[in-house]
């Protein structure tokens, strides 16, 4: 979990970025990611949401995805526009400049796919229920909902654990980002209520990061 507070480090210096996600997590999120756009069909059209470097919009274009990326971190948004341009993807992805609040100009029902790696936590409880209500009316019938993020454990002594470790590392980041994350409480529920169908969840053995996959009915 840890490792999750430490990217908003990284996120200040998005140069970092992706080698510091990479020697934090492992490679684990990397796997995640390749799970999450082994969902991308050939010609989906795709919105990711916070996109960041593009980890999850370059996959999910290799995969033959049409990718609108959205973030709010023009550094970020760069590195991205780099990769794509490296990968010879730059017909396939868009990045844009915009947030989450952006998203009611998106057309109803017009995307197959709308996906999220580790923005969800970076939200207001406000920012995540218009988010989901926007992938509701954003998502085409049969479209899928994909999120990989940090939640907040079940079982008490796992909650007691993940607790101090962010009282720790989350005052580092402050310091450092004056910003910190937030872990999710009750994702499924809420991605539930907001009228989707749950697939499929994964959580680690740390029961602190969840993949999930959504469809809206
Ligand atoms: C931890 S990074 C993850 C980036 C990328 N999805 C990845 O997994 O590498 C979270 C991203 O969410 C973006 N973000 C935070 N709040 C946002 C908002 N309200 N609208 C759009 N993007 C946002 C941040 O700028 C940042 O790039």
């Amino acid at each position: 979990m840890s490792t999750y507070i430490l990217m908003k480090i990284l996120e200040s210096a998005p140069k970092r970025y992706d080698l510091g996600i990479r020697l934090l997590t492992g490679g684990r999120l990397d796997k995640v990611y390749d799970r999450l756009a082994s969902h991308i069909k050939e010609g989906d059209k795709v919105l990711d949401i916070g996109c960041g470097t593009g980890a999850l919009s370059i996959r999910a274009a290799q995969k033959g995805g049409r990718v609108k990326g959205i973030d709010i971190n023009s550094q970020m948004l760069e590195i991205a526009q780099i990769w794509a341009n490296k990968l010879n993807l730059t017909e396939q992805i868009e990045l844009c400049e915009m947030g989450i609040a952006e998203l009611d100009r998106e057309e109803a029902d017009s995307y197959d796919v709308m996906m999220s790696g580790l923005c969800f936590s970076e939200l207001d409880d406000d920012e995540l229920s218009f988010t989901l209500r926007e992938a509701k009316r954003i998502i085409k019938p049969g479209g899928l909902l994909l999120v990989a993020d940090e939640v907040r454990p079940e079982k008490i002594y796992k909650k007691i654990i993940n607790g101090l470790r962010r009282i720790f590392f989350g005052a580092i980041v402050f310091i450092i980002t004056q910003t910190t994350t937030k872990a999710l409480k009750n994702l499924p529920e809420k991605i539930r209520d907001s009228g989707f169908d749950i697939k499929s969840i994964k959580i680690n053995r740390g029961e602190n990061f969840i993949e999930l996959i959504a469809r809206k009915p």
